[in-house]
């Protein structure tokens, strides 16, 4: 999605705003652009496609410039061509303009400054901005306003005329000496350093030049200047904000050897595992001592006591989290619970139940459809009696982002940054947070013998080095499945049942996203009603078939497949692989798994085909044709 990066400071800005914008990419985007203040003018610079483009024109044209705005475009309003490109000018070519977001009224304001004589150059709704801040500045003077207080003062009037969720960063060749940023439901952040300022959609882009940094509120005005940074809202007043020090390590966002991030990032899942064990698992709380204390150190009392219902609400991979999420609280800690797209549950919430919980699951923390889906939840129960409040809970690995400022508590799922666009460390991550919350609630809610707890710890204590055994000992063999299918398959099927079938979900979403190969996942049970028309020897057929107590279902619908010529590739046990190989054609190995918990192990098998698959292909594995990271327009 849209990226925005912003520069003033002592040094010279376009290396800063590229380098910033490179460690946008990953996000997503089909264009990019930078802007500068030189010798009183703007100096701006677009190119399509990817930054490289962009880095090229610059170089024929370096400038000294010390303050400067960047943008990475994903497509809304109008396709991606350079004349789309952000940064926008106004019409006299003094301000320029970068936003990410949507501005719904923009149509209004076009019409209307086009009446006043305005021309536009693109088919953006971004366009309007710089042009309105023009137009409002000529009554500057009439207002008598002092020099230094003009573009604020009209920004924050135009900004009032916007409807939508926007962030902008905003300079001017009249007033050379200031970057105005703004944001209003997309994120954006503000870097500290000694002498200079930065700002960025995603504070992670910050770490190479500080570690101290402001998260912007909705409603917030920013002015940075080389002395430092005013806050204020919309109304005008100013408001005092506080930077913090991130711990996070540059190191993290580097690909440390690996040939992508993705295959980094599937790597890295036993340690993530790791450190969420470490982070929540009580080591001290035995079942046969009685303990009175929770097995999980996860401390969301109150806001899961007394619980009737649980709604969850996510996007894409985090939807699939939240599928076994249900699973978990429903069968261990015996509460009904719903799942919404969260972009569908804005416009169609749910009868209210008292004494919900209501969970937004987001590895990017930014998605707007999940953060509008929570504050709307939020809204509607306000002003009810107690009970029908809204509480909200996040569960994320990113513990600085929007989501965590709206909920009432949070998960932090200690996964990290995740770079590569598809998601995998941060989806086991997210998984790992729906046990602990599923054993917190099971222990207190006295819903499962404290015996059968222990149990499942104990089984997720294996789970990291259960993963490490995937990667050491079926890697190669993966790899080689997957030239099979690299050039001439076109659809895949994915079936599981039970707790695995958000993992057959996965399984293809993975796989369509990165190879751009077509892929569906069906409940197995569900393919005889439909689906299964589709088969033939085109269509190979990948069964999640972990033993447990949908395992002999699973087999007899994959036998089902067999018998219309689909190729078989199983993911089971490796203890049962002698039996299952008189089904399956392939087998994807894991180790013997309790199948409460085998989801976190039938899933590193189907991330690792999908990967292969797409390498093989040549295609940019990390970022996938239009899709984003962060998607933070509806
Ligand atoms: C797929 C993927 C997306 C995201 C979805 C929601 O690999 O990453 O489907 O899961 O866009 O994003 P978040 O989790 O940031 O809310």
């Amino acid at each position: 999605m849209c990226g925005i990066v912003g520069y003033i400071g002592t040094q010279a800005a376009t290396d800063i705003l590229i380098s910033g914008l490179e460690r946008l990419e990953y996000r997503g985007y089909d264009s990019a652009g930078v802007a500068t203040i030189l010798e009183g003018n703007i100096n701006c610079i677009k190119a399509k496609g990817k930054l490289y483009n962009l880095r090229e024109k610059i170089e024929r044209d370096v400038n000294p410039a010390q303050i400067g705005i960047g943008h990475t475009r994903w497509a809304t309003h109008g396709k991606p061509e350079e004349r789309n490109a952000h940064p926008h000018l106004d019409m006299e070519k003094r301000i320029a303009v970068v936003q990410n977001g949507i501005i719904e009224n923009y149509q209004q304001i076009r019409d209307e400054l086009k009446s006043k004589g305005y021309e536009f150059r693109s088919e953006t709704d971004t366009e309007v901005i710089p042009n309105l801040i023009a137009e409002v500045l000529k009554t500057a003077e009439e207002d008598f306003l002092p020099r230094y207080a003009r573009l604020l003062a009209a920004v924050q009037k135009t900004v009032n005329r916007l409807k939508g969720a926007f962030a902008l960063a905003i300079i001017c060749a009249d007033y050379p000496e200031e970057i105005i940023a703004v944001r209003q439901q997309a994120p954006l952040a503000i870097g500290f350093g000694q002498g200079e300022f930065f700002c960025n959609s995603d504070v992670t882009a910050l770490l190479p030049h500080t570690r101290a940094v402001l998260s912007l509120e909705n409603g917030d005005i920013a002015k940075l200047t080389p002395l430092g940074v005013e806050i204020y809202n919309f109304a005008g007043d100013r408001i005092s904000r506080f930077p913090r020090t991130l711990d996070w390590n540059p190191v993290q966002t580097e690909k440390q050897g690996f040939r992508h991030y993705m295959l980094k990032e599937i790597y890295e899942q036993p340690a993530v595992v790791r450190t969420c064990l470490d982070t929540y698992i009580n080591p001290n709380w035995h079942a046969d001592e009685n303990p009175d204390f929770s097995p999980v150190n996860i401390g969301l009392s109150p806001i899961t006591d007394d619980l009737e219902h649980i709604q969850i609400l996510a996007c894409g991979t985090s939807w699939h989290a939240a599928l076994i999420g249900k699973y978990l609280l429903e069968q261990v800690a015996g509460i009904p619970t719903t799942v919404d797209y969260a972009s569908e549950f804005r416009y169609s919430p749910k009868p209210i139940i008292p004494n919900t919980l209501t969970i937004g699951v987001t590895q990017s923390g930014e998605t707007a459809d999940t953060i509008a889906a929570l504050e709307s939840e939020r809204a509607r129960r306000a002003g009810l009696e107690p009970k029908f409040q809204a509480k909200l809970l996040a569960i994320t690995n990113r513990a600085e982002s929007s989501i965590a400022q709206i909920c009432d508590r949070i998960i932090d799922t200690h996964a990290g940054i995740e770079i590569g666009v598809a998601a995998t460390k941060t989806f086991v991550a997210q998984t790992m947070g729906f046990y602990f919350l599923s054993l917190d609630l099971a222990y207190r809610r006295q819903a499962i013998p404290n015996s059968r707890i222990e149990e499942i710890i104990e089984g997720l204590r294996h789970i990291p080095s259960q993963i490490e055994t995937i990667l050491d000992t079926q890697a190669d063999a993966i790899e080689e499945l997957a030239h099979d299918f690299a050039t001439e398959t076109e659809d895949f099927i994915f079936i599981g049942r039970g707790i695995n079938f958000p993992i057959a979900l996965e399984g293809a979403l993975k796989l369509k996203e990165i190879s751009y190969i077509h892929a569906e996942a069906y409940p197995a049970g569900e393919m005889k009603h439909g689906p299964i028309a589709l088969l033939d020897n085109k269509v190979p057929v990948v069964a999640v078939a972990m033993p447990g107590s949908v395992y002999e279902k699973v087999i007899s619908n994959a036998q089902e497949a067999k018998a219309r010529d689909a190729r078989l590739i199983g993911v089971t046990t490796a203890m049962n692989a002698t039996e299952a190989g008189h089904t399956f054609d392939d087998m994807l190995t894991v180790p013997e798994v309790d199948e409460l918990i085998s989801p976190i192990l039938s899933i590193i098998p189907l991330q690792m085909l999908s990967y292969h698959i797409a390498a093989i292909k040549g295609l940019d594995v990390d970022q996938p044709r239009n899709l984003a990271k962060s998607v933070t327009v509806e």
